[in-house]
């Protein structure tokens, strides 16, 4: 289990990183970490992982204090922690069974064991049939994972992956996250997603942890059905007997400009209300079209309800930020 009690991080330079972190994550969760550039997510993996020590609170992951492990303690504590790189760092030099297999050699495990458990995650990862080329020679969502192999084969309790659809093709996506998922379930590992990737959230809906400035600002999985709520929440119809959910996109899109209380704005968070109404109409297009155009292409099962149904939370978010710019013109 990990457990953030009351954790702190300031860096030397005065930047308060993380500040009163609580969180608790039990063996076998899968969650998301999700968060604006600068608010923390980094610093919360790198105290997980004994690269950076709290300067309040504790971090403690299956009984052990992380930041009172010592510095030559570390190495043996990272063993039953796997981290996946955004850059994925593999050695060019070396094949991607030598690449696996060099994540075992250095714990010593014997040549016949480090061989079958290599070809066992390269299966996992479905590239046997590449374990004899280069990563060169490999497409980014190949390498990454040979990647997700690598830091898998020593078969930790706890994965960590720093914005794994982040170089992928948009396409690559829903494969990337359904191998995620099956190393949850097949190889029972706790799994921690940094991401900014709102489609896999979505789509494969989660325990969400949400961070802001060095808070955790939310906790919690989103659904649709969650979006469907909050949606009609935000057009002043909560109290309303439930509606059918058979219109579809352009009529929503509608009702939205229709019913925006106006009246409270000032003139400038209307223009502003406006911009992010637009901003929204632009998401639902695109998300039609990748979701739902291009559907037989990259094999999502997605009806055009669901697309649309993505299009709707995206407008919701929007929607979200224009009440909070509403709420704090009134302060
Ligand atoms: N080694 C460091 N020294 C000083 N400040 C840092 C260091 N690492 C990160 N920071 C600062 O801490 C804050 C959080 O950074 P980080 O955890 O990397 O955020 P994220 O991963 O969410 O983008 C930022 O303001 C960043 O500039
Ligand atoms: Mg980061």
């Amino acid at each position: 289990m990990i457990e953030f009690k009351n954790v702190s991080k300031k860096y030397k330079n005065g930047t308060h990183a993380l500040e009163n972190i609580n969180l608790k994550v039990n063996d076998g969760e899968f969650v998301y970490i999700m968060g604006p550039t600068g608010s923390g997510k980094s610093t919360l993996i790198k105290l997980l992982d004994g690269e950076e020590v709290p300067t309040g609170g504790s971090v403690m992951v299956n009984g052990i204090n992380v930041g009172r492990l010592r510095k030559s303690k570390v190495y043996l504590y990272r063993r039953k922690i796997g981290v996946v790189f955004q850059d994925y760092r593999l050695l060019p030099e070396k094949t991607v069974f030598e690449n696996v297999a060099y994540a075992l050699e250095v714990l010593d495990m014997p040549t016949d064991k480090i061989k079958k458990r290599t070809r066992e995650v390269l299966k996992l990862v479905d590239l046997s049939d590449k374990s004899n080329v280069k990563p060169r020679e490999l497409s980014g969502g190949q390498q990454q994972r040979v990647a997700i192999a690598r830091a898998i084969a020593k078969r930790p309790t706890i994965l960590i992956a720093d914005e794994p659809t982040g170089n992928l093709d948009p396409s690559m996506t829903d494969e990337m996250i359904t191998l995620l998922e099956k190393i949850n379930k097949e190889e029972k590992t706790t799994l921690l997603v940094v991401t900014h990737n709102d489609v896999m959230v979505e789509y494969h809906p989660k325990r969400t942890i949400r961070i802001d400035s060095g808070h955790i600002v939310n906790d919690g999985s989103r659904t649709m059905s969650f979006y469907k709520q909050n949606f009609s929440e935000v057009k002043g119809e909560a109290k309303k007997e439930e509606k059918p959910q058979t219109e579809t996109g352009e009529t929503v899109t509608d009702q939205v400009t229709a019913d925006q209380p106006a009246e409270k704005m000032s003139p400038e968070q209307e223009a502003a209300a406006k911009v992010a109404l637009e901003n929204a109409r632009h998401a639902k297009e695109d998300t039609g079209k990748i979701f739902y155009d291009e559907r037989p292409i990259n094999e999502r099962h997605l009806s055009k309800e669901e697309a649309q149904d993505v299009a709707i939370s995206e407008i919701t978010q929007q929607l979200d930020a224009i009440r909070d710019l509403a709420e704090g013109g009134r302060d």
